[in-house]
């Protein structure tokens, strides 16, 4: 019998590393969530944050889909909005509105008395985490950290919730810029070592979440995120580790956004993954990019929107199915199985 293969040879690193590989692998964006019912069986008992707080309750969510789907990778499950615990921000989450921050950013002053945090204390059960489902996890399936990028988390510092204008953050952003750059430039440091950390702990990729940046114009995403996301990918990158820097709505932005850094670009469903694949350029491998609304559309339909994406990536090494954006809630969970046998091949 072959021994099983280590994760360094799994198709999911083989193609964040633009290598060619069997079948195209597949994995999602929020695939440990609420379309689960084994997922909403543990949610009955345990609150988000003490499932993220408790390593082996975390380690456990995060191998449900693994074992559910069959997908090509793990992710671990945790929230890109953690670290605002030790900086004092306040952090709670209400079941139908989302995170609440509970001491938002409104003035620059308070930018300047934030405490130093250090991933390596502070979000200590986080790596624990890491450690406890590297250990159960199948020997093939590799573990991708994550952390949020400087913009998606100044957003949520400074708004206080989710938003759809982003009012409050553009305005702190245009009228303090002095405090929104050293906001940014401790976000970048913070995110970066944390991913660091998380790689030193096991996980074998790392996905830097910016999921709000397309709010911005490409002229301010180059003067006041690029520098920020480029220092926190810097600090992220290890040999061997390959890093996804992941967008929504960046179809205008792609090129100062694959330029910032990353291994792997992660696009949304606004903009066809080929066109996408031109705009980021040769030099980078491509993850996306289903509108997750698709897994709601009749199986027909679906199967097409899948197969549609296979084609525009035309058998070019470096491609890796995932969603545009996390899985609803509302999905069923044919759909998503339905996914995965349509990408690896059936
Ligand atoms: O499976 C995975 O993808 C790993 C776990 C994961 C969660 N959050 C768990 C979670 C990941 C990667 C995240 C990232 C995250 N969190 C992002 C970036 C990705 C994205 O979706 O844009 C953002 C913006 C957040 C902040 C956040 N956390 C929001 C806006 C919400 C509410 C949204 C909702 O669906 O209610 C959360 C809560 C959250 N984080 C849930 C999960 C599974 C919701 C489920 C629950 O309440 O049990």
């Amino acid at each position: 019998m072959s021994p099983s293969p280590a994760p360094d040879d799994s198709r999911f690193l083989t193609a964040c590393r633009s290598q060619p590989t069997d079948v195209t692998p597949v994995w999602f964006m929020r695939q440990a969530g609420r379309y689960l019912p084994e997922y909403r069986a543990l949610r009955q008992k345990h609150s988000l944050l003490e499932l993220c707080h408790r390593p082996e309750l975390a380690a456990q969510v995060t191998l449900q889909p693994v074992e559910r789907l069959g997908v090509d990778a793990a992710i671990l499950f945790a929230d890109i909005l953690l670290p605002f615990e030790p900086l004092g921000l306040g952090l709670t989450f209400t079941a139908g509105e989302g995170p609440q921050i509970t001491r938002p950013i409104r003035e620059a002053a308070q930018v300047f008395e934030l405490p130093p945090v250090d991933p390596a204390t502070d979000l200590a059960y986080v790596l624990d985490a890491v450690r406890a489902t590297v250990r159960a996890l199948p020997p093939p399936v590799p573990l991708i950290g994550f952390a949020g990028a400087p913009f998606t988390l100044a957003s949520y510092a400074i708004e206080g919730s989710g938003t759809r204008n982003f009012v409050l953050t553009k305005r702190f952003m245009y009228a303090e810029p002095v405090a929104w750059h050293e906001l940014m430039r401790r976000l970048a440091e913070l995110v970066g070592s944390y991913l660091a950390a998380q790689a030193r702990a096991g996980a074998a990729a790392l996905q830097l979440f910016d999921s709000w940046v397309g709010c911005l114009s490409p002229a301010d995403y180059a003067t006041y995120v690029f520098p920020h996301s480029q220092r926190a990918l810097q600090l992220a990158s290890a040999p061997g580790v390959p890093v996804i820097h992941f967008g929504t709505d960046t179809a205008t932005l792609l090129g100062d956004f694959a330029r910032a850094g990353g291994d792997v670009i992660g696009v949304d469903w606004r903009v066809p993954l080929d066109v996408a694949w031109e705009r980021i350029g040769p030099g980078h491998a491509i993850q996306g990019n289903l509108d997750p609304a698709a897994l709601l559309a009749p199986r027909a339909d679906l199967e097409q929107r899948v197969r549609d994406i296979l084609a525009r990536a035309a058998g070019r090494p470096g491609h890796i199915f995932n969603l545009g954006h996390g899985v609803l809630p509302e999905t069923p969970l044919e759909a998503v199985q339905g996914v995965v046998e349509w990408v690896h091949g059936g």
